[in-house]
This record gives structure tokens, C-alpha cells and sequence, in this order.
């Protein structure tokens, strides 16, 4: 079922859903449960992310590297919820793959060295300034950071128009399959 996901991500992609390159990752902060959109990218050989390692998500993904990763995408109806364990991604991958950032994602990765994703901003602050203050490089800064993903277990449900939807969880250390009530 590992590999249904893949052929359901090219199917999104090829309908070019709007959603097929995301996903929403699940964070603890204490014991309130964080979301944010990140972008899902086929990195080394597997899934992984792209953030600030200055971020608030760094640092709660390093406490609690086990959560949840959720896709929907709506062009085939399909939802996956996976239990995934992140793992640091290496300074190879990040030099392999910053150099091809869009030029803001790489200021704005200096920027965080000095002023942290998150950051209050003061009133006659502007972003345009704090850039232009941030001496960005051409090479990645420190904090630019990331996660390998490595799914744990999945459950897909496919959506069907008459409301019986499918839904099945896969548990990749057992090999268990198993249909549930949807
Ligand atoms: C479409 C979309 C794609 C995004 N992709 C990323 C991403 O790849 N990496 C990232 O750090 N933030 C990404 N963000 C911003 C995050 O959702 C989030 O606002 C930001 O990372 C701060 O999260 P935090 O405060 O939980 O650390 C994206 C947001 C949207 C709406």
C-alpha cells in the first residue's frame, strides 16, 4: 500500500492538483497540537521537508519526531494519514538541493539567522529591510534545515460518490493490512 501512495501523488499530479506537491504536518507544542502546510519533496531517494531549523516546528519535530503527516487531494478523492518518524535531513542533501531555492527562500534562510521565523516584528520594522540587512550568501546558512520522512504506517481513504468510502490501514513493520469502518 506504501506504493499506492506513490501512483495516487503521480495521479494528483498528472490532474495537477493544486495540492499534489503539499502536505500538512502535525507538530506538539507542549501539549497543543501545531499544523502547517509544508511542500513534500522527493528528496535522496524518499520523502522529506524543507524548514528553518530556527523555526517553532524544529523544534518541536526534534522532541517528538513521531507524528503526523496528512495529504488530501481532491482531484481522485483520496486522503492519506501517515504516522511518520522524521529523521535530520544531512548537510549533503541541503547543499545538494538549496542552491535551486528561489532567490527570497534563500534570503529569507539568512534572514532567520539573525531574526528567527516567528519573530515578532516591530511596528517601523518592514521585511524589505530586514532582508537587505540579512547578508544573505550563495551558500546555505546553518539553520537551513529539514526532515527525511519515513512513514510508519498509512491509512488511505478513498472517497466514493455514494458515501461508502474506502478505508484501509497499512502497517509497514507487520505488513498488516486492514480495512476499517470509514
Ligand atoms: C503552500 C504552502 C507551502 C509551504 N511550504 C513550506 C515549506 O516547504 N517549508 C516551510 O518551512 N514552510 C512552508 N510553508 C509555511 C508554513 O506553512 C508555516 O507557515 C511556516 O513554516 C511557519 O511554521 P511554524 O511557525 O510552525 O514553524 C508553506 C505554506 C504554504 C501555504
Amino acid at each position: 500500500m506504501i506504493g499506492q501512495f506513490f501512483v495516487d501523488r503521480e495521479r494528483a499530479r498528472a490532474a495537477e492538483d493544486p495540492w499534489a506537491q503539499l502536505c500538512v504536518l502535525a507538530s506538539l507544542d507542549g501539549t497543543c497540537p501545531r499544523l502547517r502546510i509544508l511542500v513534500l519533496r522527493d528528496l535522496a531517494g524518499g520523502l522529506g521537508v524543507f524548514y528553518s531549523g530556527h523555526s517553532s516546528k524544529a523544534k518541536q519535530l526534534e522532541l517528538t519526531p513521531q507524528t503526523e503527516l496528512l495529504t488530501y487531494w481532491d482531484s481522485i478523492k483520496v486522503q492519506y494519514r501517515l504516522c511518520v518518524m522524521l529523521a535530520p535531513l544531512s548537510r549533503e542533501v541541503i547543499d545538494t538541493h538549496w542552491p535551486r531555492r528561489p532567490a527570497i527562500s534563500k534570503a529569507l534562510d539568512w534572514l532567520y539567522e539573525t531574526v528567527p521565523q516567528g519573530s515578532v516584528m516591530d511596528a517601523e520594522q518592514s521585511l524589505d529591510a530586514l532582508l537587505a540587512q540579512s547578508g544573505a550568501e550563495e551558500s546555505p546558512p546553518p539553520g537551513a534545515s529539514g526532515a527525511m520522512i519515513e512513514i510508519v504506517s498509512l491509512e488511505r481513504l478513498q472517497l466514493q460518490a455514494d458515501g461508502k468510502h474506502l478505508r484501509e490501514h497499512f502497517d509497514l513493520a507487520t505488513g498488516a493490512r486492514k480495512t476499517l469502518v470509514p
